[in-house]
């Protein structure tokens, strides 16, 4: 056994972050020596939250993980993962359905970087209905969110709907 820093990286859009994601940084975060989440530009997404604001509500969420940091990503994933000297990718999985999609990641990041492997954990069943999009919707239209994500975010989605509210 080496005693090198066992580090992974834990990449999504977190547009926003929900209580899901905390869920598998929380259980990420006692597997690894150090975790990074990587906030990254999903190009298949219009964000409703800039980088920065995503960035600034997981630091939030995760002050009181001490070995967790928060980092944008903003180039490939693989190469990022490589250049903090990661051992792991880690994935949450909720349903079947995710799968294809996140073994077509996977895949992809293992031709990138053969010595970084993707590591998925099981949403806890409680979120495995959860997602970013259905939190969004929910917000918008008014309805309670509380119990989906932490209050920093529940109070920055409330700001941003009263303001989509004012300007229309
Ligand atoms: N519990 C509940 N919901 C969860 C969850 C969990 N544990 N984990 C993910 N979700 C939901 C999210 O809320 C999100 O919902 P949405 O689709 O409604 O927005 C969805 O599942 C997946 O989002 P997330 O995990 O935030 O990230 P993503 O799938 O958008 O992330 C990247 C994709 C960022 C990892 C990928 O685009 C990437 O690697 N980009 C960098 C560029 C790159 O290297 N590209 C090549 C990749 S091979």
């Amino acid at each position: 056994m080496g005693t090198q820093t066992r580090r992974a990286v834990y990449p999504g859009s977190f547009d926003p972050p929900t209580m899901g994601h905390l869920d598998i940084i929380q259980r990420a975060a006692q597997l690894f020596d150090e975790l990074i989440v990587a906030v990254a530009v999903n190009a298949q997404k219009r964000p409703l939250f800039s980088l920065e604001e995503r960035v600034e509500m997981l630091r939030e969420c995760c002050a009181h993980l001490p070995n967790v940091r928060i980092a944008a990503l903003e180039g490939l994933l693989a190469r990022f993962a490589q250049q903090v000297g990661a051992c792991a990718i880690v994935r949450g999985l909720r349903a079947v359905s995710d799968f294809e999609y996140e073994f077509q990641m996977a895949t992809m990041n293992r031709q990138l970087a053969p010595e970084v492997d993707t590591c998925f954990l099981m949403t806890h069943q409680q979120y495995a209905f959860l997602s970013s999009s259905i939190v969004k919707e929910v917000a918008r239209l008014g309805g309670a969110v509380d119990n989906l994500v932490p209050p920093n975010v529940a109070r920055k989605l409330a700001e941003r709907f009263a303001l989509q509210r004012q300007e229309a």
